[in-house]
C-alpha cells in the first residue's frame, strides 16, 4: 500500500520517478506525488487521480534536477484530496518527505507541533515528520542526525524518504516494518518499496531491514542503525527482467498474466530437489503446522491443507494471518508456522511471524518476491518463481502457490521426481482450459452483466475454489459473490437463490462429485441459473465450462484459469479496469 522511490544521480530525476511509480502504481493509485530539487530549490508537484492524468496534468515528467522523491498514494489517514497526496513538506517548504506506513502516534505528535506554531496542510499522519525534521535542523542538526532523532519519535511503521534543499547532494531513507530497496546502479542510486520501478536500469540491490536508514549519493549509499552505527550490506542480484513488468501488447495485466500460467506453473516445479524435500519434511514431522496467509493466497493454502491430507496423511491447520494473532499467547515451539505470500510483505502476515518468532517457533515461507521481508525473517523459504505480477488480483501466483502444495505433498511421500512429472503434464492443460473457455467465459460474463450477486461453491477441495472464484468475481468486477461449502447452503445461504441467480458449481468427477451435484440441484430447483465447472457435462447444467481430463487430484489447477477468466470478462463488460480495482492495493503493507 503506497509506493515510494527516491533517485539521486546524473540523469533527469523526473521521467525516472515518473516512469518509476507507473511501475509502483498497482501498490496504491489515488493520488500521486514528486519533488525533485531544481538548483535554487524543492519544487513538489502532486494531486488525486490517476497517475497518468495527474501526470499531464502536472507536467510530472518534466520535472528539473538530479535527486527527487515520488509517492503513488492507497489511503489511509485522510481522504483522497491533492492536500493529503504526498509528498509533504515542512512549513518552510525546505524539507520533503514521503511515507508508506502509518505513523501510530500522529494526533499527539500533530497536537505539539501545532501548540509550537507548525501550519498542517493536510490530514495525513505522514505531515508530523517534516515538522519534526524542520525542528530539528533549527536545532543545528543536519538532515542525517535530523532523521535519526525523529524516527526515534515515530509509532507504527514507515518506509521514508526524505529530500532537504539545504543538503540536496543526498536523499535519506528510513525504514520499520514497511518495504524498501535500495538500487545501485552506474548513474544514480535508488530507494524504492520494490525493485520493479529500477529494474530497467539496475539489478544490483540492497535491503534495508527494520530500524536501518541509507544515506543516498550519486555515487552509491552508506547504511546505518538507528544510533548512526555503520551497517555492512550485501549487493544483491535481481533475476526479473524489465519486460516481465509490462504488458507486453495485452490490454490489461491480468489477461497477460493468466496466458503466462503454463509457463510460470513450470518454473514452480524448478526447485532444488533436497532443500524442497527437507522443507517439505519439515512440515510433515512438526507436531503441529499451522499455514498462515491472506486472501488469495490463503485459499491456496485451503487446497494445500486438502492435498497434504490426501496425499501425504499429513494433517495442517490454515488460519487467516490477522485472527492468527489472536492465538499467539498460547503458541509453544513446538508449533511450526509456515507462511504463504505472493509479495512477502503483507502486513498481517508479517505480524504473525514476529509474534511466532517470539514464541521460539520456526517459520517457513512459500513466497514469490526473492528478498522480500517475509524471505529474509523465515527460517527457510521455497519461491514460487511466478516472476513479477502486477495485476492486483493474484492470478499466477495462486496457480503457483498450489503447485507448491502439490509437490509438497509428493515429496513428503518421497516421490518429489514423479510430483515434477505429473505436474508437468498438468500445466500443458492449463492452455487447454483457457482455449475451451475463452470465449466461453466471456459470453458467460456478459450474460449475468445485469445481476449483482453470484455464488460459487462446491465440497471438499473445489471448495477452496468455490472461495477463490467469487473473491476473483468481486474484487474485480463488484459483483458480490459467494463462495461456499455446497453442503452448507441449505442451513441458511439458500435463501438468498431466488430465478436468474447465478450459481457456479464447482463439480468435477472427484471424490465429491455425486453430492455436489445434489446441491447443484437444489438450487436450480429454486430457480438459480446453474454453470457446470468440471470435465462432465450434466442435462442440468444451463451452462458448461469445460476442464479437460485429469487424475481427479489435480481439477483444481484447471478450475482456477476458467474461473480467473469469467472474473476478468465480467469486469471489462462493467467497465471496470481489472489490473487496478477501487480501493485495494496490490502489496497490502499496513495492518
Ligand atoms: C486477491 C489478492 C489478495 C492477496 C492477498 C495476500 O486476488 O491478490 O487477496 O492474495 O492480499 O497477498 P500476498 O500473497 O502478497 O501476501
Amino acid at each position: 500500500m503506497c509506493g515510494i522511490i527516491g533517485y539521486i544521480g546524473v540523469k533527469s530525476a523526473g521521467p525516472i520517478l515518473l516512469d518509476g511509480l507507473r511501475k509502483l502504481e498497482y501498490r496504491g493509485y489515488d493520488s500521486v506525488g514528486m519533488a525533485t530539487f531544481e538548483g535554487s530549490g524543492i519544487t513538489l508537484k502532486k494531486d488525486a487521480g490517476r497517475i497518468d492524468d495527474v501526470a499531464k496534468r502536472e507536467r510530472l515528467g518534466d520535472m528539473q534536477g538530479n535527486a527527487g522523491i515520488g509517492h503513488t498514494r492507497w489511503a489511509t489517514h485522510g481522504g483522497v484530496t491533492k492536500e493529503n497526496a504526498h509528498p509533504h513538506a515542512s512549513c518552510d517548504g525546505q524539507i520533503v518527505v514521503v511515507h508508506n506506513g502509518i505513523i501510530e502516534n500522529y494526533s499527539e505528535l500533530r497536537a505539539a507541533l501545532a501548540e509550537r506554531g507548525h501550519f498542517f496542510r493536510s490530514q495525513t499522519d505522514t505531515e508530523v515528520v517534516p515538522h519534526l525534521l524542520e525542528e530539528e535542523l533549527r536545532r543545528g542538526n543536519g538532515i542525517e542526525q535530523a532523521v535519526r532523532n525523529v524516527v526515534k519519535q515515530l509509532h507504527g511503521s514507515f518506509a521514508l524518504l526524505v529530500l532537504c534543499s539545504r543538503e540536496p547532494d543526498k536523499i535519506v531513507a528510513a525504514r520499520r516494518e514497511s518495504p524498501l530497496i535500495i538500487g545501485l546502479s552506474d548513474h544514480g542510486t535508488f530507494a524504492a518499496s520494490d525493485a520493479t520501478p529500477f529494474l530497467g536500469q539496475t539489478k544490483h540491490v540492497a535491503y534495508l531491514n527494520d530500524n536501518e536508514m541509507a544515506v543516498l549519493t550519486r555515487g552509491g549509499a552508506a547504511y546505518f542503525d538507528f544510533n548512526g552505527n555503520p551497517v555492512r550490506k550485501e549487493v544483491a542480484e535481481i533475476t526479473w527482467k524489465a519486460e516481465q513488468a509490462t504488458k507486453g501488447g495485452h490490454d490489461y495485466f491480468m489477461i497477460k498474466e493468466i496466458l503466462e500460467e503454463p509457463s510460470a506453473m513450470r518454473n514452480a516445479l524448478l526447485q532444488d530437489r533436497k532443500a524442497f524435500t527437507e522443507f517439505a519434511h519439515e512440515i510433515a514431522s512438526a507436531k503441529k503446522a499451522m499455514v498462515i496467509a491472506c486472501g488469495t493466497a490463503r485459499h491456496s493454502a485451503i487446497i494445500g491443507k486438502h492435498l497434504l491430507d490426501r496425499v501425504a496423511g499429513k494433517q495442517v491447520e490454515v488460519m487467516i494471518a490477522s485472527e492468527f494473532a489472536y492465538f499467539a499467547d498460547n503458541l509453544t515451539p513446538d508449533t511450526l508456522v509456515v507462511c504463504v505470500s505472493q509479495s512477502g510483505e503483507t502486513a498481517d502476515v508479517l505480524d504473525g511471524v514476529r509474534k511466532a518468532k517470539a514464541k521460539g517457533c520456526r517459520v517457513l515461507s512459500i513466497v514469490n518476491v526473492v528478498g522480500s521481508t517475509l524471505s529474509r525473517l523465515s527460517d527457510r523459504a521455497v519461491y514460487l518463481n511466478c516472476g513479477p505480477e502486477v495485476c492486483v488480483a493474484a492470478t499466477k501466483s495462486f496457480i503457483n502457490q498450489v503447485t507448491v502444495f502439490y509437490l509438497l505433498a509428493y515429496a513428503m511421500r518421497g516421490a518429489f521426481d514423479e510430483g515434477v512429472t505429473e505436474l508437468t503434464k498438468v500445466s500443458e492443460l492449463l492452455l487447454k482450459a483457457f482455449e475451451l473457455n475463452d470465449a466461453r467465459a466471456k459470453a458467460i460474463a456478459e450474460r449475468f452483466v445485469k445481476n449483482g450477486n453470484a455464488y460459487y461453491i462446491g465440497r471438499g477441495v473445489n471448495f477452496a475454489m468455490a472461495l477463490e472464484g467469487a473473491l476473483k468475481m468481486k474484487e474485480i468486477s463488484y459483483v458480490h459473490a459467494e463462495g461456499m461449502p455446497a453442503g452448507e447452503l441449505k442451513h441458511g445461504t439458500l435463501a438468498l437463490i431466488e430465478n436468474g441467480t447465478p450459481v457456479f458449481l464447482l463439480n468435477p468427477t472427484d471424490y465429491t462429485y455425486y453430492d455436489t451435484l445434489s446441491n447443484g440441484l437444489e438450487t436450480k430447483a429454486r430457480g438459480a441459473v446453474l454453470i457446470g465447472v468440471g470435465n462432465k457435462n450434466n442435462t442440468a447444467y444451463d451452462e458448461f465450462i469445460e476442464l479437460p481430463e485429469v487424475p481427479e487430484i489435480f481439477y483444481p489447477l484447471l478450475e482456477a484459469v476458467p474461473l480467473q477468466l469469467v472474473a476478468y470478462y465480467a469486469a471489462v463488460a462493467r467497465g471496470r479496469d481489472p489490473d487496478r480495482p477501487r480501493n485495494l492495493a496490490k502489496s497490502v503493507t499496513v495492518k
